[in-house]
């Protein structure tokens, strides 16, 4: 079968996917090569540093064109896309995939583009009951109350933008207006959440169930952008340590809501636990996978090594 793999992409994280896509073509060594496309520019690369060095070229009609001139000159049977955020995760690539009929790894249209809506994705937690932070939602075009809705502290965030683009905690209600404006100038939609303390863990679940938590501890305040992305900022534990009974209702709930939101393919739920209170923040429908990501940490606590995962995940 011959395989394209999408990264790159236009998003704010697309240095991140160009690390997944690297990581992935590393392990995958002794396979049948693939075709690398960075979609941000249309190009078919092979050398991740030269083209990890190059911006995105603004979207047009002509670059989706050439996007699918690659697929179709190389009769590509089947897209791996690991591209994170914007329209690579939002469901747009994955419509277009769906217009040409070439299956794709991961979540469908509709799925990816609720999962990518913070807004939508909290709606559905609340009909099936799954708990989530208390919130409200505000929109650049209506009212914006002149304080904090909630008693604070309180975090404020785009509806959709991930790697905690343009979140953040106000301890004090001074830090309001700011907050509010930096949200809006990542996203039209945003959200306010009352603040949970406590730890902070993310599940993976697939189609085979849910993998073993991992607790994640920032070494300062919020697992933001640095602490995601830059070595030692962050400690890890694998599988997390929480009282069985309590883990067993997380993972029914990141059941439910897989099936519900009907998810496909490795996605992983960010969750917060106020000692036996948890909250669901939200679902990452395309993951990082860099050897040292967390899905593949918890994989490996499962008996599943990267390069099984992988190939899982390509292969599947
Ligand atoms: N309501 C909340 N209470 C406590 N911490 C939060 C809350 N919302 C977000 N955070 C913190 O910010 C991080 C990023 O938020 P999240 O909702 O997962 O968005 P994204 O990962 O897409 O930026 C979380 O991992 C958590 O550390
Ligand atoms: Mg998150």
């Amino acid at each position: 079968m011959k395989l394209a793999m999408l990264c790159g992409g236009h998003s704010s994280e697309r240095p991140i996917s160009f690390k997944s896509a690297r990581s992935i073509v590393e392990s995958l060594e002794n396979t049948p090569p693939f075709l690398l496309i960075d979609t941000g520019r249309s190009e078919v690369f092979t050398d991740f540093d030269s083209q990890m060095r190059k911006n995105p070229l603004p979207p047009s009609p002509a670059l989706v064109k050439k996007l699918l001139s690659h697929l179709e000159i190389h009769g590509i049977e089947k897209v791996c896309i690991m591209l994170h955020g914007g329209t690579g995760e939002d469901g747009h690539i994955q419509a277009l995939l769906d217009l040409c009929r070439i299956p794709y790894t991961g979540s469908g249209m509709g799925a990816s583009h609720v999962g990518m809506d913070k807004v939508l994705s909290k709606i559905i937690m609340e009909y099936y009951h799954v708990p989530t932070p208390p919130w409200t939602y505000l929109s650049k075009k209506g009212h914006t109350p002149p304080a904090p809705p909630f008693p604070l502290p309180v975090i404020v965030k785009p509806a959709s933008e991930g790697s905690t683009v343009g979140l953040t905690k106000i301890e004090k209600e001074c830090g309001w207006e700011r907050a509010v404006e930096e949200a809006f100038q990542a996203d039209d939609h945003i959200l306010v959440e009352r603040y949970i303390p406590g730890r902070e863990l993310t599940i993976p679940v697939d189609e085979t169930g849910a993998w073993p938590p991992v607790e994640i501890q920032p070494q300062k305040g919020l697992y933001d952008f640095e602490s995601k992305y830059s070595e030692g900022m962050s400690r890890y534990i694998c599988p997390a340590n929480i009282i069985p009974s309590l883990l067993e209702k997380m993972n029914r709930d990141a059941l439910l809501l897989y099936e519900k939101m009907r998810l496909q393919g490795v996605v992983r739920f960010d969750i917060r636990l106020d000692r036996e209170d948890y909250f669901f923040l939200e679902v990452n429908t395309l993951p990082g996978m860099t050897s040292l990501s967390l899905v593949p940490m918890s994989f490996q606590a499962g008996g599943i090594s990267y390069r099984e995962l992988i190939q899982r995940i390509f292969y599947g």
